[in-house]
């Protein structure tokens, strides 16, 4: 298959993040880095997704509204450019929750439990059988926000693959009704680092267990997260063998230096003993310093301006708002609702 970063035809690049926390170095390497790529080559378009930070923090709506912001910051702190991309809000487009609500009537209950990617969040959120409604059909709202901008190609993490097969279920649905093909499918674009270990290996990167380095992360705490990195426990001496596979500082490094033989170079010299994880720490920590310093400098321009970042916002959802309505419509026909002819 063609590259698609580089296929000749142009795509609608669709994706979003849920305003729950600041982005870090997981969306980093999972997805941003592409999309400051694709704006280039293809139509681009980015959510704020806060409805679906709400979906297991309605209680909490704080965490939601207060990151908001710090998302889109964060994007220009990377390079996305609001000239060439439009980054919108998923709460500031009405017809994002009505296209949830007609095609929530095209998917079983039980279809929504068996997405690996919910059933894995249930069980590790404990909600107990407390599950909010608005949690378990979130892959429905992403539906829409995929099909509403007739997105073609989805630059996501792989946690979000279970998402993508539900759109395109749904997708196939509605144009079974419709008797035309008004809605089109969609494909993944993995990166190649489409899940990036937390620093401590074991669980999700989460800002409140501390185990992820987040794109704003001081210098300080960047060391410090690199220094309590996991590596492998046995290798307890720096004349002993250690282990790649699982050692997190080399996943880290894989992913972010750039020069992949020194890397396969330490790696060699790691397998066979003499090489400590205070060298190979000190090396990462070099790289993730270098890169992250002017993302973080770039980032704290953007976010002491909150007025030119809920300009950039509103300017994206207007537009989108137009965009979305077309297919709202479309979707309204096809279900013959559409009695005052919108
Ligand atoms: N579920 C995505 C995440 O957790 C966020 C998201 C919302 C999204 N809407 C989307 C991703 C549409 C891709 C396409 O990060």
């Amino acid at each position: 298959m063609k590259n698609p970063i580089h296929n000749t035809k142009k795509e609608k690049v669709l994706t979003g993040d849920r305003a729950t926390g600041q982005l870090h170095l997981g969306h980093f390497v999972g997805s941003l880095q592409q999309r400051v790529k694709l704006q280039h080559e293809h139509e681009q378009t980015i959510l704020v997704a806060d409805l679906q930070g709400l979906t297991d923090n309605g209680h909490n709506p704080h965490k939601v509204s207060s990151n908001i912001l710090n998302v889109v910051a964060d994007y220009l702190a990377v390079g996305i450019d609001p000239s060439k991309t439009t980054i919108c809000l998923q709460s500031a487009i009405p017809a994002l929750s009505e296209l949830t609500m007609y095609y929530s009537n095209l998917v079983s209950v039980a279809r929504l439990q068996r997405n690996p990617t919910v059933k894995n969040e249930i069980a590790s959120k404990s909600f107990g059988s407390s599950i909010p409604t608005g949690f378990l059909t979130y892959p429905i709202s992403q539906a829409a926000d995929i099909t509403a901008f007739k997105g073609t190609l989805i630059p996501v993490g792989d946690d979000q693959l279970p998402m993508i097969e539900q759109t395109n279920e749904i997708v196939r649905k509605l144009n079974h009704i419709a008797q035309d093909d008004i809605l089109v499918e969609c494909r993944p674009l993995l990166s190649k680092v489409p899940r990036l270990p937390s620093s401590d290996g074991k669980s999700k990167m989460s800002k409140s267990m501390g185990n992820c380095i987040l794109l704003s992360s001081s210098e300080k705490d960047i060391s410090k997260a690199v220094k309590s990195m996991y590596t492998d426990p046995k290798h307890l001496n720096v004349e002993d063998p250690g282990q790649i596979s699982g050692n997190v500082v080399f996943t880290y490094l894989d992913a972010f230096h750039s020069d992949p033989s020194y890397i396969n170079d330490l790696k060699a010299r790691y397998q066979k003993g003499g090489l400590g994880d205070g060298t190979t720490k000190r090396i990462l920590e070099e790289c993730l310093q270098d890169l992250l310093k002017p993302l973080r400098e770039r980032r704290e321009i953007f976010i002491s301006d909150k007025a030119q970042l809920i300009d950039i916002l509103r300017i994206g959802s207007q537009k989108s708002q137009e965009e979305s309505n077309q297919v709202l419509n479309n979707v309204k026909r096809a279900f013959g609702l559409n009695l005052f002819n919108l």
